[in-house]
């Protein structure tokens, strides 16, 4: 069982929950947890994929590889406190005329919200889209980082969407100077171990603006049709 994020993708037409809008339940009390259980519907796409069913519990306290929630009795044990330090890594990266730093910072993992915080120059102006992909081996550039990293195999979507790639954290904004200077939270990516860990990944600004899985196509739903890689770097532990 993934303990941190359950999703559960099915075909499936529980009569419970109407066609065509998002849908969200949410059951309250479950036994022996204390937290409410909640699941959301997404429609279908004609032709791409069947709907989707998300089934998760809040608030994510579950440390990965355990069953059972961090208490503050976990939090004082030696052990686990040397795992949930705060963690921060770094991406150098470059481009054709490009180049920059983008950095992370999680302050409680393994599943606080990552703040990541980019400042790079030579980009064309505009909006162009920011995705950690699976690979970071850059002997090829920027060409061979693989589809955007997606652990629990969903489709592509914006980063504020439940059903997203891991990867997936939308657009940044490049000045007429061709400089962009970003800050965004995220609460899918984790610097820590397990299954949402983006260490040794590739991070790549694209050529075009990422419609966030909107634009109705097989591409969009796979990559935002954003284009091709202008710029990436891997992201890395500091020490
Ligand atoms: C985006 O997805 C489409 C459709 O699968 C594919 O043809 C295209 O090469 C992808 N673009 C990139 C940059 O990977």
């Amino acid at each position: 069982m993934l303990s941190v994020l359950w999703l559960l993708s099915i075909i499936s037409s529980v009569p419970f929950f109407a066609k065509g809008d998002v849908e969200t339940s949410t059951f309250y009390g479950v036994q022996g947890t204390g937290h409410p259980l909640i699941i959301k519907s997404f429609p279908a796409i004609d032709n791409i994929q069947s709907e989707l069913y998300e089934v998760y519990m809040e608030p994510y306290t579950y440390r990965e590889g355990n069953s059972r929630a961090i208490s503050d009795k976990d939090k004082q044990k030696n052990s686990l406190a040397q795992d949930l330090r705060p963690k921060s890594a770094v991406a150098v990266v470059t481009g054709d005329g490009i180049s920059g730093e983008i950095t992370f910072f999680q302050k409680q993992p393994p599943a606080g919200v990552v703040t990541v915080t980019g400042s790079v120059t030579g980009l064309p102006p505009g909006r162009h889209g920011l995705h950690i992909h699976h690979a970071g081996d850059l002997r090829q550039g920027c060409n061979e980082l693989g589809d955007h990293f997606d652990p629990f195999l969903l489709q592509h979507g914006g980063p504020k969407d439940s059903l997203r790639h891991v990867g997936d954290l939308g657009n940044i904004e490049v000045g007429d100077d061709g400089t962009s200077e970003f800050k965004i939270e995220d609460a899918f990516i984790s610097l820590s171990g397990g299954p949402r860990s983006i260490l040794g990944r590739g991070i790549v600004i694209t050529e075009n603006e990422d419609d966030l899985g909107r634009g109705g196509s097989a591409e969009s739903v796979r990559n935002g049709s954003s284009g091709k890689p202008i710029a990436c770097g891997v992201i890395a532990y500091v020490r």
